[in-house]
């Protein structure tokens, strides 16, 4: 199961959904809301780096220098993600890390498809 990139692809989608959702709450000035569906991404962030590093570690040696970048964009996505949601809750600008995370979504979605394990429609 988790050799398939099944359960990695869960982990990202939901966590993607926790951001959303954790976006709006704050929009709508529900802090405390937004706290606790922010721990819970914190959660999903930590299952999304077990997920990757075990197909990393069982695929990587296909193509070292892809899956090392795949692995740096993934990292740089849940940093960037953190980062927009912290400095949101401290009432400064997170136009820059929304940007960084944007661009580092889509070339992190970019590498995983066209990747050789599960979907490589992007190849
Ligand atoms: C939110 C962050 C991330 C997103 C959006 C993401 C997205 C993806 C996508 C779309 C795929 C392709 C799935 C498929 O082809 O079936 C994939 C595969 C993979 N991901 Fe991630 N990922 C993220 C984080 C990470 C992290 C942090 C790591 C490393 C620890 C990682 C390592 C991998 C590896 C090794 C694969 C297999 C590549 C292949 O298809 O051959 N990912 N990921």
């Amino acid at each position: 199961m988790l050799y398939s990139t099944h359960t990695h692809i869960f982990t990202w989608v939901v966590a993607l959904i926790l951001f959303f959702v954790a976006l709006s709450l704050f929009k709508n000035g529900m802090a405390k809301q937004m706290k606790i569906v922010h721990m819970v991404l914190r959660l999903f962030y930590v299952l999304i780096l077990i997920t990757g590093i075990i197909l990393f570690v069982n695929f990587g040696s296909i193509d070292h220098m892809m899956y090392g970048l795949k692995f740096a964009t993934g990292l740089a996505v849940i940093g960037f993600s953190e980062m927009v949601l912290v400095k949101l809750n401290k009432g400064k600008s997170a136009k820059g890390v929304t940007i960084g995370l944007i661009i580092s979504f889509i070339i992190t979605l970019y590498l995983g498809f066209s990747l050789p394990i599960g979907f490589s429609f992007l190849a």
